[in-house]
């Protein structure tokens, strides 16, 4: 955050629990508001090189203490879904992560990586010229990111019993990359309808083999990625992000309070850093269903001990009362981050924020992207 914190006058700095400190895994963080994972479309081709321009907008919006999660970013050619989205899986990327997570670190954050196996969601041309991986064969409709623009999926193919084991140590390399690029930790995304999704939920997994059927199988891929996450980094180093309600990617299940209760059960066990909650007030999508009860008080907060992260249509006052409840430990911000890079600092202090710009959201140049203002003295006093 700015050195101007020092010289401010308390009145308008809030005291929310939101702004003190929380531990998450083996870390302890200096106050709650985490940069939800967002992916921007800004990497360099032909190799997907993470661009100088991604390093500053982590490092603009990392804070001392604070937690950054970085977009999703894919464990190999097969497990990509997006043109120009962030990907791990070859040496010739390091030193542009290594960029990231040191703008990060320059500023006193931590930073976690998101891996992203996309699965059915994707396209011939993302994938190496293979049909997209998923567990089973069952129609969709959705879309995938090409050079052209936004297409039809590719069909997809069910990922033979055999080719599991191998997708799972893609994860785990994925992984140990990030760590060689000195990242603080990983985040595997399990939500929005991509591959690990596609396993839990009963609507995209319709196998009869070991994992499939019942809902201990149709998690057995989810625990697999998560004990090789662990593998590399400990448990306490390892988040997992879920979306319980979201339909992004035509994602169902029959049971979805059953089903996620497992999940969480199943992840609490293992000890992670946090489980990472799409709440069901966004639909993978811009539309707000407000008068939902927060999904994470409904029903996971039981079944999760550890740091919950809540995600998904918040602002100051959603954020300050979810976590005075005590229904989650953090509150992660998309939208709201991408046009005010001290969105801590701006909450705390209760300056008013700078309206996003979806047009800039997805691809582009350094415009929209990391030239937002941070908040002026003139703005702090006001
Ligand atoms: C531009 C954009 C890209 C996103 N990319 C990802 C992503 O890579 N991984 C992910 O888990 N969620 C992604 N999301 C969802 C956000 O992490 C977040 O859950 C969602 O925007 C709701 O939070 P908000 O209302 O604070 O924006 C993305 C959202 C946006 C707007």
């Amino acid at each position: 955050m700015p050195d101007m914190e020092a010289t401010l006058s308390p009145m308008n700095t809030s005291t929310a629990k939101l702004y003190s400190p929380a531990a998450v895994g083996r870390y302890q963080l200096s106050h709650r508001v985490v940069l939800a994972p967002m992916t921007r479309l800004r990497t360099l081709q032909p190799g997907d090189i993470p661009s100088p321009m991604m390093a500053d907008f982590y490092g603009q919006r990392a804070s001392n203490g604070g937690l950054v999660i970085i977009e999703g970013t894919s464990i190999s050619i097969p497990a990509r879904s997006y043109y120009g989205a962030a990907s791990f899986f070859h040496d010739g990327q390091m030193e542009g992560w290594q960029a990231i997570s040191s703008a990060v670190h320059s500023k006193g954050g931590r930073v976690f990586m998101q891996l992203i196996h996309g699965g059915r969601q994707s396209h011939v041309e993302m994938t190496g010229g293979v049909a997209p991986l998923a567990p089973s064969v069952v129609p969709f409709e959705g879309l995938a990111l090409i050079r052209d623009g936004w297409v039809a999926a590719s069909p997809h193919r069910e990922l033979a019993l055999e080719e599991i084991p191998g997708v799972v140590e893609e994860f785990r390399v994925a992984a140990q990359r990030a760590f060689s690029a000195g990242f603080d930790g990983v985040e595997l995304h399990g939500a929005n309808g991509y591959l690990v999704d596609q396993f839990i939920q009963d609507g995209t997994n319709k196998r009869t083999d070991a994992y499939g059927g019942t809902l201990e199988k149709r998690c057995r891929f989810l625990k697999e990625c998560v004990e090789a996450l662990g593998s590399v980094w400990g448990m306490d180093r390892v988040g997992v992000r879920i979306s319980p309600s979201g339909e992004w990617g035509g994602i169902s299940d029959s049971d979805p309070e059953t089903t996620f209760a497992y999940v969480a059960d199943t992840l609490e066990a293992y000890g992670i850093a946090y489980l990472h909650v799409i709440e069901p007030r966004i639909k993978g999508d811009d539309t707000l269903h407000e008068g939902h009860a927060p999904l994470a008080s409904k029903y996971l907060r039981p079944h999760f001990r550890g740091p919950i992260i809540a995600a998904g249509g918040f602002d100051r006052e959603g954020a300050e009362a979810i976590v005075e409840r005590g229904d989650a430990d953090l509150v992660a911000f998309g939208r709201h981050f991408t046009s005010n890079p001290d969105l801590p600092f701006r909450l705390k202090n209760r300056i008013p924020l700078t309206p996003y710009v979806r047009d800039a959201f997805w691809g582009g140049s350094e415009k929209g992207y990391t030239d937002f203002p941070t908040a002026t003295p003139a703005e702090l006093q006001a």
